[in-house]
Protein backbone atom coordinates (compact mmCIF):
# COMPACT_ATOMS: atom_id res chain seq x y z
CA UNK A 1 0.00 0.00 0.00
CA UNK A 2 1.06 3.40 -0.89
CA UNK A 3 2.43 5.62 1.99
CA UNK A 4 0.44 8.83 2.71
CA UNK A 5 2.40 11.75 0.98
CA UNK A 6 4.99 13.92 2.42
CA UNK A 7 5.96 17.49 1.24
CA UNK A 8 8.49 19.50 3.57
CA UNK A 9 9.45 23.25 2.96
CA UNK A 10 13.46 23.97 3.52
CA UNK A 11 13.46 27.59 4.06
CA UNK A 12 17.22 27.60 4.08
CA UNK A 13 18.81 31.05 5.15
CA UNK A 14 15.77 32.71 4.29
CA UNK A 15 13.06 34.23 6.83
CA UNK A 16 12.45 37.15 9.66
CA UNK A 17 9.53 38.01 11.43
CA UNK A 18 7.78 40.26 8.25
CA UNK A 19 7.86 36.49 6.81
CA UNK A 20 5.19 34.96 9.26
CA UNK A 21 2.34 36.20 7.77
CA UNK A 22 3.35 34.13 4.19
CA UNK A 23 4.24 31.23 6.61
CA UNK A 24 0.59 31.05 8.22
CA UNK A 25 -0.57 31.23 4.78
CA UNK A 26 0.69 27.86 4.45
CA UNK A 27 -0.19 26.51 7.34
CA UNK A 28 -3.76 26.97 6.88
CA UNK A 29 -3.99 26.06 3.26
CA UNK A 30 -1.92 23.11 4.05
CA UNK A 31 -4.45 22.29 7.03
CA UNK A 32 -7.45 21.98 4.36
CA UNK A 33 -5.53 19.41 2.30
CA UNK A 34 -6.30 16.20 3.49
CA UNK A 35 -3.92 13.02 2.49
CA UNK A 36 -1.19 14.97 2.88
CA UNK A 37 1.50 15.90 5.39
CA UNK A 38 3.05 19.06 5.35
CA UNK A 39 6.01 20.53 7.52
CA UNK A 40 8.60 23.74 7.00
CA UNK A 41 11.75 23.81 8.33
CA UNK A 42 12.27 26.88 8.76
CA UNK A 43 15.49 29.23 10.13
CA UNK A 44 15.95 28.18 13.91
CA UNK A 45 15.12 32.24 14.96
CA UNK A 46 11.83 31.77 13.18
CA UNK A 47 10.41 28.21 15.41
CA UNK A 48 9.33 29.49 18.26
CA UNK A 49 7.08 32.22 17.01
CA UNK A 50 5.38 30.54 14.15
CA UNK A 51 5.23 27.05 16.45
CA UNK A 52 3.55 29.46 19.12
CA UNK A 53 1.43 31.29 16.12
CA UNK A 54 0.24 28.61 13.92
CA UNK A 55 -0.34 25.82 16.68
CA UNK A 56 -1.25 22.16 14.77
CA UNK A 57 0.88 22.95 11.75
CA UNK A 58 4.52 20.53 11.54
CA UNK A 59 7.87 23.01 11.54
CA UNK A 60 11.24 21.71 12.00
CA UNK A 61 14.76 22.53 11.92
CA UNK A 62 16.64 22.29 9.15
CA UNK A 63 19.86 20.66 11.39
CA UNK A 64 20.20 18.99 14.85
CA UNK A 65 23.37 18.49 16.60
CA UNK A 66 24.01 14.98 17.72
CA UNK A 67 25.34 15.71 21.41
CA UNK A 68 22.68 16.45 23.99
CA UNK A 69 24.48 19.89 25.28
CA UNK A 70 28.13 21.23 25.58
CA UNK A 71 30.45 23.47 24.17
CA UNK A 72 29.60 23.30 20.33
CA UNK A 73 29.28 27.43 19.81
CA UNK A 74 26.68 28.14 16.83
CA UNK A 75 25.08 24.49 17.24
CA UNK A 76 21.06 23.43 18.18
CA UNK A 77 20.17 20.34 20.29
CA UNK A 78 17.23 18.18 19.45
CA UNK A 79 15.81 19.57 23.13
CA UNK A 80 16.40 23.34 21.92
CA UNK A 81 14.16 22.33 18.44
CA UNK A 82 11.34 20.67 20.49
CA UNK A 83 11.52 23.69 23.51
CA UNK A 84 11.06 26.07 20.44
CA UNK A 85 7.94 24.08 18.89
CA UNK A 86 9.90 21.70 16.74
CA UNK A 87 8.82 18.33 16.18
CA UNK A 88 11.08 17.51 12.53
CA UNK A 89 14.70 18.09 11.67
CA UNK A 90 16.64 17.83 8.51
CA UNK A 91 19.59 16.12 8.81
CA UNK A 92 22.40 15.55 6.04
CA UNK A 93 21.62 18.15 3.73
CA UNK A 94 23.83 18.49 0.68
CA UNK A 95 24.68 22.06 1.59
CA UNK A 96 26.09 21.36 4.95
CA UNK A 97 27.93 17.73 3.77
CA UNK A 98 29.74 20.69 1.80
CA UNK A 99 29.92 24.18 3.63
CA UNK A 100 29.96 22.03 7.44
CA UNK A 101 32.07 19.58 5.80
CA UNK A 102 29.46 16.83 7.45
CA UNK A 103 30.51 13.37 6.64
CA UNK A 104 27.95 10.16 7.21
CA UNK A 105 29.20 9.04 10.10
CA UNK A 106 28.24 12.53 12.01
CA UNK A 107 24.87 12.75 9.47
CA UNK A 108 23.99 9.23 11.23
CA UNK A 109 24.79 10.51 15.00
CA UNK A 110 22.51 13.76 14.24
CA UNK A 111 19.76 11.20 12.87
CA UNK A 112 20.28 9.13 16.06
CA UNK A 113 20.14 12.18 18.41
CA UNK A 114 17.11 13.49 17.06
CA UNK A 115 14.69 10.63 16.98
CA UNK A 116 16.04 9.18 19.81
CA UNK A 117 14.91 13.14 21.40
CA UNK A 118 11.72 12.34 19.63
CA UNK A 119 12.20 14.22 16.91
CA UNK A 120 10.81 13.27 13.63
CA UNK A 121 13.93 13.22 11.21
CA UNK A 122 14.46 14.01 7.00
CA UNK A 123 17.80 12.11 6.41
CA UNK A 124 19.35 13.62 2.80
CA UNK A 125 21.82 11.84 0.52
CA UNK A 126 22.11 12.41 -3.26
CA UNK A 127 25.25 12.56 -5.73
CA UNK A 128 27.09 15.08 -7.80
CA UNK A 129 27.23 15.84 -11.37
CA UNK A 130 30.33 14.33 -11.51
CA UNK A 131 29.33 10.92 -10.28
CA UNK A 132 25.99 10.85 -11.93
CA UNK A 133 27.67 11.39 -15.46
CA UNK A 134 30.00 8.59 -14.44
CA UNK A 135 27.22 6.17 -14.32
CA UNK A 136 27.94 6.09 -10.39
CA UNK A 137 25.05 7.78 -8.75
CA UNK A 138 22.68 4.40 -7.96
CA UNK A 139 25.82 2.47 -5.99
CA UNK A 140 27.23 5.76 -4.44
CA UNK A 141 23.83 7.10 -3.31
CA UNK A 142 23.40 3.48 -1.58
CA UNK A 143 26.89 3.26 0.21
CA UNK A 144 26.08 7.09 1.65
CA UNK A 145 22.50 6.01 2.89
CA UNK A 146 24.01 2.73 4.35
CA UNK A 147 26.72 4.48 5.73
CA UNK A 148 24.52 7.61 7.35
CA UNK A 149 21.42 5.17 7.93
CA UNK A 150 20.65 5.63 12.23
CA UNK A 151 20.95 2.70 14.16
CA UNK A 152 20.41 1.75 17.83
CA UNK A 153 17.57 3.14 19.97
CA UNK A 154 16.14 5.90 18.38
CA UNK A 155 16.46 3.51 14.40
CA UNK A 156 13.95 4.07 12.03
CA UNK A 157 12.55 0.65 12.97
CA UNK A 158 11.49 1.60 16.14
CA UNK A 159 9.58 4.90 15.62
CA UNK A 160 7.61 4.15 12.01
CA UNK A 161 6.15 7.64 10.07
CA UNK A 162 8.76 9.10 12.42
CA UNK A 163 12.23 9.07 9.51
CA UNK A 164 12.32 9.57 6.14
CA UNK A 165 15.15 9.99 3.35
CA UNK A 166 15.10 12.75 0.99
CA UNK A 167 17.30 11.61 -2.38
CA UNK A 168 18.34 15.00 -3.54
CA UNK A 169 21.04 15.41 -6.22
CA UNK A 170 23.07 17.75 -5.70
CA UNK A 171 23.10 19.25 -9.48
CA UNK A 172 18.85 19.54 -9.13
CA UNK A 173 19.32 21.52 -5.98
CA UNK A 174 18.02 25.32 -6.51
CA UNK A 175 19.38 24.99 -10.60
CA UNK A 176 15.87 24.39 -12.13
CA UNK A 177 17.18 20.65 -13.32
CA UNK A 178 15.07 18.00 -12.41
CA UNK A 179 15.78 14.49 -12.58
CA UNK A 180 14.29 12.55 -14.98
CA UNK A 181 10.77 10.34 -13.74
CA UNK A 182 13.30 7.63 -14.59
CA UNK A 183 16.28 8.27 -12.98
CA UNK A 184 14.00 9.17 -9.90
CA UNK A 185 12.31 5.80 -10.17
CA UNK A 186 15.72 3.35 -10.41
CA UNK A 187 17.03 5.58 -7.45
CA UNK A 188 13.96 5.09 -5.28
CA UNK A 189 13.58 1.75 -6.13
CA UNK A 190 17.15 1.06 -4.87
CA UNK A 191 17.27 3.19 -1.92
CA UNK A 192 14.04 1.06 -0.96
CA UNK A 193 15.81 -1.79 -0.93
CA UNK A 194 18.59 -0.99 1.06
CA UNK A 195 15.89 0.16 3.76
CA UNK A 196 14.53 -3.09 4.17
CA UNK A 197 17.84 -4.70 3.74
CA UNK A 198 18.67 -2.70 7.00
CA UNK A 199 15.42 -2.33 8.84
CA UNK A 200 12.92 -5.35 7.06
CA UNK A 201 9.47 -4.79 6.78
CA UNK A 202 9.93 -1.37 8.71
CA UNK A 203 11.87 -0.27 5.74
CA UNK A 204 9.10 -0.12 3.47
CA UNK A 205 7.56 2.66 5.85
CA UNK A 206 10.12 5.10 5.74
CA UNK A 207 8.71 7.49 3.36
CA UNK A 208 11.39 8.33 0.66
CA UNK A 209 11.16 12.54 -0.47
CA UNK A 210 12.84 13.53 -3.78
CA UNK A 211 14.25 16.84 -3.64
CA UNK A 212 15.72 19.10 -5.94
CA UNK A 213 14.14 22.24 -8.08
CA UNK A 214 10.93 20.88 -7.56
CA UNK A 215 7.64 23.24 -8.39
CA UNK A 216 4.19 23.28 -8.94
CA UNK A 217 4.73 22.42 -13.08
CA UNK A 218 6.82 19.21 -11.96
CA UNK A 219 5.60 18.06 -9.01
CA UNK A 220 2.50 15.59 -10.68
CA UNK A 221 4.34 14.32 -12.90
CA UNK A 222 7.19 13.31 -9.95
CA UNK A 223 4.63 11.93 -8.03
CA UNK A 224 3.55 9.55 -9.96
CA UNK A 225 6.79 7.77 -9.78
CA UNK A 226 7.04 4.73 -7.97
CA UNK A 227 8.09 4.77 -4.18
CA UNK A 228 8.23 8.51 -4.20
CA UNK A 229 6.48 9.44 -1.16
CA UNK A 230 6.95 13.26 -1.62
CA UNK A 231 9.19 16.32 -1.88
CA UNK A 232 11.46 18.20 0.09
CA UNK A 233 11.19 21.48 -1.82
CA UNK A 234 13.62 24.76 -1.38
CA UNK A 235 13.13 27.66 -3.25
CA UNK A 236 9.05 27.32 -4.16
CA UNK A 237 8.55 26.74 -0.44
CA UNK A 238 9.50 30.46 0.28
CA UNK A 239 5.40 31.53 -0.83
CA UNK A 240 2.55 30.05 -0.60
CA UNK A 241 1.61 30.97 -4.24
CA UNK A 242 4.49 28.30 -5.55
CA UNK A 243 4.28 25.76 -2.45
CA UNK A 244 0.48 25.31 -2.08
CA UNK A 245 -0.21 23.38 -5.53
CA UNK A 246 2.64 21.30 -4.81
CA UNK A 247 0.87 20.30 -1.92
CA UNK A 248 -2.43 19.99 -3.85
CA UNK A 249 -0.49 18.16 -6.26
CA UNK A 250 0.64 15.19 -3.25
CA UNK A 251 -3.10 15.20 -2.23
CA UNK A 252 -4.47 14.35 -5.51
CA UNK A 253 -1.95 11.30 -5.58
P1 LIG B 1 15.36 23.51 -4.34
O1 LIG B 1 16.06 22.99 -2.99
O2 LIG B 1 13.95 23.03 -4.32
O3 LIG B 1 15.49 25.00 -4.28
O4 LIG B 1 16.13 22.90 -5.47
C1 LIG B 1 15.75 21.72 -2.47
C2 LIG B 1 16.58 21.47 -1.25
O5 LIG B 1 17.75 21.85 -1.20
O6 LIG B 1 16.09 20.87 -0.28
Amino acid sequence: MALSKYVVGNWKMHGTSSDLPEIASIASAAAGSTGVDVALCLPATLIDRAATSMAGFAFGGQDVHQDEKGAHTGCTSAAMLLDAGASLAIVGHSERRSDQCETDEQVRAKAEAGLKAGLGVILCIGESLDVREAGQAVATVQSQLDASLPHGDGAAAGVPGKFAIAYEPIWAIGTGKVASPADIGEMHKALRERLVAAYGDAGNEVRILYGGSVNASNAAEIFAVDDVDGALVGGASLTAEKFVPIVEAAAAR
